[in-house]
């Protein structure tokens, strides 16, 4: 009898323990799913992603509207580029909004692949603070 209450324990100890590691197994696939959304949300274009930057705080902003991010008169400094939208305000190298003859509220794709000696490189660690739209 006692043998069979000590089996009997031992499974239920089993289930209890087996149950705990699957609820911890959907979390975890919970919360990679939320991260790989959120990266996604700036890059893409799709109806769905844009909704996903706006609940993100991501702005979006047309290449019209981006005009006044110039970095003057307290303004914030951005650039785009391939249709992210970068923050310079706090790179030292984009004081007022300028580097080296251009200026913050533009679209510096071409500029920054084709004639700057660093390339994209140079915008890792930059903030990424919204996305293009077409307007
Ligand atoms: C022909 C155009 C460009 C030239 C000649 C140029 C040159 C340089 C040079 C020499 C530096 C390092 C020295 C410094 O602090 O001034 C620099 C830094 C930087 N550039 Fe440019 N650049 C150009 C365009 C761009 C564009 C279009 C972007 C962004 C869209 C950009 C983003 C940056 C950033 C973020 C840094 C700071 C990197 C850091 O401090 O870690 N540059 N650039």
């Amino acid at each position: 009898m006692k043998r069979i209450a000590t089996i009997l324990i031992t499974i239920l100890a089993l289930a209890i323990f087996a149950v705990g590691c699957a609820s911890g197994a959907v979390d975890s696939a919970a919360v990679a799913a939320d991260a790989s959304n959120e990266s996604a949300a700036v890059a893409a274009t799709d109806d769905s992603a844009s909704m996903d930057a706006a609940a993100n705080g991501m702005m979006e902003l047309t290449l019209e509207e981006l005009k006044q991010y110039d970095g003057k008169n307290g303004n914030p400094a951005y650039v785009a580029v391939d249709g992210i939208i970068y923050d310079m305000t706090n790179v030292a190298a984009w004081k007022n909004g300028d580097h080296n003859g251009y200026s913050a509220g533009n679209d510096l794709t071409d500029i920054i692949k084709n004639k700057s000696p660093h390339g994209v490189k140079n915008l890792e660690g930059v903030p990424i603070v919204g996305k293009i739209v077409d307007g």
